[in-house]
């Protein structure tokens, strides 16, 4: 598994699998305006050029928020999300983000289980944050400037 920044080719595959994950899910188009993004860090999992999994960051200031991750079905379970995630925070510590936050469907079970196995806390609860169909969402947050001084 090779895991590198989100290209123009590998956007269409990125995008059928954003489809097949999310009831919103992000258009091709709007991903990719991403890699135009300055604030953007989208990163993909491959393996001879079939795309796993990808997961797509925001950061600003010493902020940084994960905007997507997801997992193409047939490859879960095997720590392709986990690969991604460590990648990014990898790229927060260098650029020295204070922390890693996110928001997670309730019931996203399997997704929490992950955040959490990482280090994530939960650190609050946005009502109805999601629709299609609404639910709240969990705010969690990953705080490297604590882990340093521990
Ligand atoms: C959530 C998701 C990204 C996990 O991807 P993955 O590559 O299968 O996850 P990993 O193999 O790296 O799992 C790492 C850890 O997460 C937890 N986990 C992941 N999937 C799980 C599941 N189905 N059941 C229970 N725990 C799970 C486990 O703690 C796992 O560690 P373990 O396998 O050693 O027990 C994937 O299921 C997915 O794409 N779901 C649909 C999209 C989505 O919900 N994205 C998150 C939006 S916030």
């Amino acid at each position: 598994m090779t895991i590198e920044p989100m290209t123009l080719d590998m956007v269409p595959q990125v995008a059928l699998l954003e489809q097949l994950c999310f009831s919103q899910p992000w258009s091709q188009k709007a991903l990719e305006e991403e890699l135009s993004n300055p604030l953007a860090t989208w990163l993909v999992a491959t393996d001879g050029g079939r795309l796993l999994g990808y997961a797509g960051m925001h950061r600003v200031l010493d902020e940084a928020s994960v905007t997507n991750v997801a997992v193409d079905p047939a490859y879960r379970r095997k720590g392709v999300a986990k690969a991604l995630l460590h990648e990014l925070e990898d790229i927060c510590r260098r650029e020295g983000a204070a922390f890693l936050t996110l928001e997670v469907r309730a019931s996203n079970q399997n997704a929490i289980n992950l955040y959490r196995s990482l280090g994530f806390e939960e650190v609050g609860r946005r009502r109805h944050y999601y629709t299609h169909p609404t639910e709240d969402a969990l705010l969690l947050t990953k705080f490297f400037v604590r882990e340093e001084t521990l």
